[in-house]
């Protein structure tokens, strides 16, 4: 704008100054998008003592200025009134990067009425462009309803205003941005049903440390949590930062800057990193080219649970603003993390309950089934087999309670199977190995538990039926992967299968078939080819584990 068209005015820099505050009291108060754009078209029309305050954001998208927000205009035009780049006077300040004042706006070459916003009442317009660090942010103007002669110092609390503005919206779009992907890992983690590892927290811890850098305009961030028991820091997600920071981690409490935020609950800044004589790292940080630090403590329900820092490549003061901005952040990684443990915990404890709900069932038809054939056993017999059942679902479980509900070495569950029915069915004098060999299987815990339980019924008859009259024998059970199956056998050199054998006859078997269909696979028993015994053969389809390590 020719500053010689406008003749200089006293201004009064007390109500200036006024102003100035009331403006920024309304930034640093709002952090959305929404809230911000409201608060500094108010503010401005208030402060300023005008008929109108409009904002128009930038959309890259739509090459286009689109209106946001105004106390004069139609808010039906909100979202929907649009001007090019250089469109209308204030399409024509962001182009030039300048400030247009117009006394009669109507009557201007570079007018442009926009539909639909009643933009017919006003006369005199002025309009700033709203720039942040180089990056287009969108425009501001203010309107009168009746004529108006802009004053040069009206224009400079104008262009103040929006150079603060600029900065505060850019801002609120990156945490708005921020909300959003976080709200979309949320959703996106609850419906997944397959979510028994914490890989959606890690995902969105990382969106929380990238985009934290990027609002802070920071080299890097990281996420630590607080171990109360060791009192020591753990390295849970970063962005931005050599891969010894996770070398160095955990730290400790008691001697570190972030163990300083920790334990007082307040942030700690640090001009420079690598002059700070109580940093340990200062080697590291030289190397990194790392200056200025804020450690924010991240809190759950009044509990500290670790601290959000921030690393800049530069040294410089965080303003009260920026740390506030930092803690807003802290405070959304604190939601995110509550969740997924909310999540975890909630899945977990349901499946919990449907497991355990499994097994009863499981244990109530065993039971059924044997009270069938009770006339033709004895009672102790009956018993015992019940026990050795219910012994090795117990075994099973305590694995999986170890473990936890995730993917887990079918191996290994076999072997602990294998050892209780050992244990209790084996006749102490007869000399019976028992061996697991061959390749691990990696299954989530469902598919795992019932192919254990099919072997196991395996295990339980060669050691049961294979050795009536022998005194030593062997057990042998072999996993196989192949292509497209896993190959599961257990075999004994036993006296093999008795002569009119049907594997439908009794209820162990069945329970094999039945457990073998349950995983889409076949179960087959027969003689060994050539050699004494039995052989008993699981073939099972592969199936698809996710985020198996
Ligand atoms: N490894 C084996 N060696 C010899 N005979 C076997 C072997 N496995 C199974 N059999 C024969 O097949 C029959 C059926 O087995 P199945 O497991 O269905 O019933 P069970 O073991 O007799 O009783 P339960 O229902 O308690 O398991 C057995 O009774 C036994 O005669
Ligand atoms: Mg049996």
């Amino acid at each position: 704008m020719p500053k010689q068209n406008f003749p200089r005015r006293i201004s009064d820099p007390r109500a200036e100054l006024r102003a100035l505050h009331d403006i920024g009291k309304a930034l640093s108060s709002a952090f959305d998008l929404h809230t911000t754009l409201h608060k500094i078209t108010e503010t401005t029309a208030a402060v300023m003592r005008l008929d109108s305050c409009s904002i128009y954001l930038w959309d890259k998208k739509q090459n286009a200025l689109v209106l946001k927000a105004s106390t004069g205009l139609s808010p039906k035009a909100f979202n929907v009134g649009k001007l090019a780049l250089g469109e209308g006077i204030t399409g024509a300040a962001l182009q030039s990067g300048r400030s247009v004042a117009v006394r009669d706006a109507a009557n201007d070459p570079r007018f442009k009425y926009i539909p639909g916003t009643d933009e017919e009442n006003y006369k005199s317009l002025a309009a700033v462009p709203l720039i942040s660090q180089g990056n287009k942010i969108g425009a501001m103007n203010v309107q009168t309803k009746r004529l108006h002669h802009w004053t040069r110092p009206e224009i400079d609390l104008l262009e103040l205003i929006g150079e603060l503005a600029a900065g505060a919206l850019e801002r609120a779009e990156l945490l708005d941005g921020l909300q959003r992907q976080v709200n979309e890992l949320s959703t996106l983690a609850q419906v997944s049903k397959t979510i028994t590892e914490p890989i959606f927290l890690d995902e969105m811890l990382a969106v929380i440390c990238e985009m934290a850098a990027q609002i802070m305009n920071a080299k890097g961030t990281a996420l630590l949590l607080f171990d109360e028991e060791n009192e020591e820091l753990t390295l849970r997600a970063a962005h931005g930062l050599e891969r010894e920071h996770a070398a160095i981690s955990p730290i400790d409490v008691a001697t570190s800057l972030t163990g300083r935020a920790i334990q007082s609950g307040e942030p700690v800044s640090v001009r420079d990193l690598q002059n700070e004589p109580s940093y340990k790292n200062r080697a590291l940080a030289k190397r990194e080219g790392l200056h200025s630090f804020l450690s924010m403590p991240v809190s759950v329900r009044g509990k500290v649970i670790g601290a959000f820092n921030c690393y800049l490549n530069r040294v410089h003061e965080f303003t009260p603003q920026e740390t506030e901005l930092f803690a807003t952040l802290a405070n959304q990684t604190a939601v995110a993390l509550e969740n997924a443990n909310l999540m975890m915990n909630s899945m977990l404890v349901r499946e919990m309950h449907h497991r355990i709900k499994n097994n009863l069932q499981t244990v109530a038809m065993l039971l059924r089934m044997q009270l069938r054939d009770a006339d033709k056993l004895n009672a102790g017999v009956l018993l015992q087999q019940t026990i050795n059942r219910i012994l090795s679902i117990a075994a099973v479980h305590e694995a999986l309670s170890q473990d936890g509900f995730r993917v887990m070495g079918v191996r290994d569950l076999i072997q602990r199977a294998a050892f209780m029915a050992h244990q209790t069915m084996a006749h102490p004098e007869k000399e019976i190995s028992l061996r697991v060999e061959g390749e691990d299987i990696r299954l989530p815990s469902q598919p795992a538990t019932t192919m254990t339980m099919a072997v196991n019924e395996l295990i339980q008859n060669a050691l049961e039926h294979g050795f009536e009259n022998v005194a030593r024998g062997a057990v042998t059970v072999t996993l196989k992967t192949n292509k497209a199956h896993y190959v599961i056998q257990v075999q004994d050199d036993g006296a093999g299968l008795p002569k009119h054998f049907s594997k439908q006859d009794s209820l162990g078997l069945r329970i094999v078939d039945e457990l073998a269909q349950d995983l889409r696979g076949e179960f087959k028993i027969a003689n060994r080819r050539g050699k004494r015994g039995t052989l008993a053969t699981l073939k099972i389809p592969k199936i698809k584990v996710t985020g198996d390590e």
